[in-house]
């Protein structure tokens, strides 16, 4: 009995050693240690043995069934690690690779002429001073020197929130331009010290809209950038050099620049500015259209009825301001031939810049 345990103790153990998979090894438990194998069957039997041989063979036996359930364990565990490092190698990560680029926004092209206006500007003095899209009739216009009916406001006709039927004369209308934030920020600065109001330095960036047919060369919306300084002996030489000199520091140091005589309401006198074309060089090409130049903002002296409605006195001060259109600059700067693509929101204008 005893050499039958040794003899199964010894076959379990060697074939246990060639197992290599799972499903084998649950197999040899069954036939090794599995209520039907030959070592279960001895304890059954121990009571039918002889009463002296009952504690030497039950002790063996029981030694036999440790050995084997610890070999079972020790064995199994070989066989997970192996398992492990296979799949380890397998399914190697490589984190060493280097992971895929987010792709980065940008601004979009008017806000990035937008930035550099403000640049140049504020080397200059000036202060950005918001202003808001939705006026009033009498701040779009009648403030600016634009009486009601007056011919002038046929250029800038305009989108209205209420049809005024209950306010005469004064309907609450989209700004058509950023000039009534002239009057606003006049207003706001002359309440501070009605006797002897600040000077003003000040750019008003923002969002315009007029009720225009929408074609390649017109569009419902755009920004404009207006500027206004007003103080005592402001003179037209100084609208001059201060707009010849944001024309070097916009586009570059030796440009030319030419003013020519024009009309707004709230000017007086009232000027074009061009700037020599900066693709050309003067020579003339199709973006000026053999002109040499290009036409980049309108600007003026600001009117004494103007100034008296800011609070500002006309027979002291005296002031200038001017308007761009930084996505007609973007255009001339980038040739982009419509200006639709501002506002059509296509990526691939807007990747472009
Ligand atoms: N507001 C004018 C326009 O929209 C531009 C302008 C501003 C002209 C300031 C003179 C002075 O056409």
């Amino acid at each position: 009995m005893l050499d039958q345990l040794d003899q199964l103790e010894k076959t379990a153990l060697t074939e246990l050693k060639g197992i290599q998979d799972e499903d084998a090894l649950q197999r040899w438990k069954v036939s090794n240690l599995g209520r039907s194998s030959a070592l279960m069957k001895t304890f059954d039997q121990l009571g039918s043995l002889a009463k002296d041989q009952r504690p030497i063979i039950g002790r063996r036996a029981n030694e036999v069934k440790r050995a084997l359930e610890s070999a079972l364990e020790a064995h199994s565990e070989a066989l997970r690690q192996v398992s492990v490092e296979r799949s380890l190698a397998a399914e190697r990560l490589d984190i060493t690779l280097p992971g895929r680029p987010v792709v980065r926004g940008r601004l979009h092209p008017a806000t990035q002429t937008l930035k550099e206006i403000y640049k140049v500007f504020a080397e200059m003095g000036f202060q950005v001073y918001s202003s808001r899209e939705v006026e009033t009739d009498e701040y779009n216009f009648q403030l600016l020197n634009f009486p009601p009916h007056h011919p002038a406001r046929e250029m800038q006709d305009t989108f209205f929130i209420d049809s005024g039927a209950s306010r005469g004369d004064n309907p609450v209308v989209m700004r058509t331009h950023t000039s009534p934030g002239q009057i606003r920020a006049m207003r706001e600065f002359s309440a501070q010290n009605p006797e002897n109001p600040p000077p003003v330095r000040i750019i008003l960036p923002g969002m315009c809209f007029r009720y225009e047919q929408i074609t390649a060369r017109s569009e419902i919306q755009f920004n404009q950038v207006e500027g206004l300084a007003v103080g005592e002996h402001i003179t037209f030489g100084d609208l001059k050099g201060t707009l010849s000199d944001f024309a070097r520091r916009m586009f570059s140091q030796d440009v030319r620049s030419r003013f020519r005589a024009s009309h707004f309401p709230f000017t007086e006198p009232s000027a074009e500015m061009d700037i020599e074309c900066f693709v050309c060089g003067g020579q003339g090409c199709p973006v000026c259209k053999r002109t040499g130049w290009l036409e980049i903002l309108g600007c003026g002296m600001v009117h004494p009825v103007v100034l008296q409605n800011g609070g500002y006195d006309p027979s002291r001060f005296s002031g200038f301001a001017f308007g761009m259109g930084p996505e007609r600059i973007t255009m001339l700067r980038h040739r982009i031939e419509d200006i639709r693509a501002f506002w059509a929101n296509d990526m691939r204008f807007l990747e472009q810049f």
